[in-house]
Order: C-alpha cells, then structure tokens, then sequence
C-alpha cells in the first residue's frame, strides 16, 4: 500500500523562487527512503511539504499533490497530518517548548486523549530507546545541539507516528549516538514504521532501500 504519493510538486517561498520543482514519487508503507543533494537543494523544504508544514504553516505557493494515505494534505488540518507523519527538524531549537526533558515529550500526547499512566510509559520507553533517560529532568534550552536533536528524535517517536522524517538528524551527534539512532531507525523499520532520512552521511543512508537525489529542486536520480 501505498502511504505517500507526490505528485508534480512545485513550491516556491512567499515571493521567492522556485524551490521544488516537478517532483514526483511514491512510497510504500515500510519502506525506508534515502534523501540526499547538495546544500540548499531543497531536501528541507521538500521534508516540510511531507508534513503538511508546507502549505498549512509557511504558505507560499504550492502546486501538485502530497498524498498520506491517499489523502490530499491540502484537504487534512496539520493536527491530523501530525498524528500520522512525525518529522524531525534539521534546528532542533524549532521544536523545544517545554521547561523540561519530560514534559517536552508528554507535551504532544497531553491533548491526545491519554491516560497520564500510558503518557509516561511511552515517554519513558522513548527516552529509553534514544538514551536520554538521565537528561530528562533537564531543561532541553540549556542541552548540547546533539543533546537537543536526541530530545527532539524522542518526542517525535513518543507520538508514534507511521512516517517518520529525520531531516539531518545525525549531523550534530557523535558517533555513540548516531549509532544508537540508527539502531532504533531500524528497529522502527522492522515494525513496519516508514522512513525517510535526509543525510549527507553515507553511513545513515546504508539504510535506505531507495534513494532520491535532489538538485536544484529537482530529483535527479
Ligand atoms: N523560509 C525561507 N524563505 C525563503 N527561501 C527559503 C526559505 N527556506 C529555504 N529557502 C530557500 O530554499 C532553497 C532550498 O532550501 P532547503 O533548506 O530546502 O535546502 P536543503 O537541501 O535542505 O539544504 P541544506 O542541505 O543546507 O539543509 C534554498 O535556496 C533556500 O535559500
Ligand atoms: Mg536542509
């Protein structure tokens, strides 16, 4: 089944040029997609446009389809979107709200419909699978850029979306880390989660079991 279609999709930033242009793919569920190109290829901005953060959240001018499980992300509110693709931002600064580790991670469950019991439980099985669990009285502000994106990656998963977007994830992590994250990467891919990695990193994309190479907004191969 398929759980993302794209069809001719182009956007472009409010008054800017065009950032994405004609792109066209489709995903199956469970697959794990390698996304690489140059800097300011549009890897981003496309990453935005699977989440519905393009067009519900930054505007500009979009055109074709983005389709999560047949449905038209222009027609779906990005709440619901959310519950379904989980992204991880490439400045994890964009997605801490909260005083501490633990309430940053129950901070998107708390308005889900459930129990404070099963709240903590996913939030320490989160912690857990990404190693933070000593961090998790911490406030994520004062955290190391690596220390950040580990939060970020746990309250992603917390929600337990069946996409998941790791935009450079494993960029600001040393190598202790990123291995731990690629272990859970695949784990989730063994449970059936879809993935897709946007990496300059060879090693993350070893991964993939197909890659999409981005130019100039285009997809070249
Ligand atoms: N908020 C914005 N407003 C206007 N233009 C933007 C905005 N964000 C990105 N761009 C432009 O869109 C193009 C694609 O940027 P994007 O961030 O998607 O690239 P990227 O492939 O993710 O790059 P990197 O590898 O550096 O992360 C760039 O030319 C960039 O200048
Ligand atoms: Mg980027």
């Amino acid at each position: 089944m398929k759980v993302l279609q794209v069809e001719h999709l182009c956007y472009s930033y409010h008054l800017g040029k065009q950032v994405l242009r004609d792109i066209t793919f489709e995903l199956e569920s469970g697959n794990l997609l390698g996304i690489t190109g140059t800097n300011g290829s549009g890897k981003t901005t496309l990453c935005y446009c699977l989440s519905g953060i393009i067009p519900h959240y930054l505007g500009g001018i979009m055109e074709g389809k983005v389709l999560i499980n047949g449905r038209d992300t222009k027609e779906i509110p990005l709440g619901v979107i959310a519950r379904e693709v989980g992204i991880i931002f490439q400045d994890p600064n964009l997605q801490i709200m909260m005083p501490t580790v633990e309430d940053e991670l129950a901070f998107g469950l708390e308005n889900r419909g459930i129990t404070p019991a099963l709240i903590r439980e996913r939030i320490y099985e989160a912690m857990e699978l990404v190693g933070i669990i000593k961090l998790k009285d911490e406030n994520p502000v004062h955290l190391s850029g690596g220390e950040k994106q580990l939060v970020a990656i746990a309250a992603a998963l917390a929600l337990e979306p069946e996409i998941i977007i790791f935009d450079e994830s494993l960029s600001m992590l040393d190598e202790a880390a990123q291995n731990r994250i690629i272990s859970v990467m695949e784990r989730l891919n063994k449970i059936g989660k879809t993935l897709i990695l946007v990496e300059h990193t060879p090693k993350a994309l070893k991964l993939a079991k197909k890659i999409l190479v981005m130019e100039d907004g285009k997809i070249i191969t």
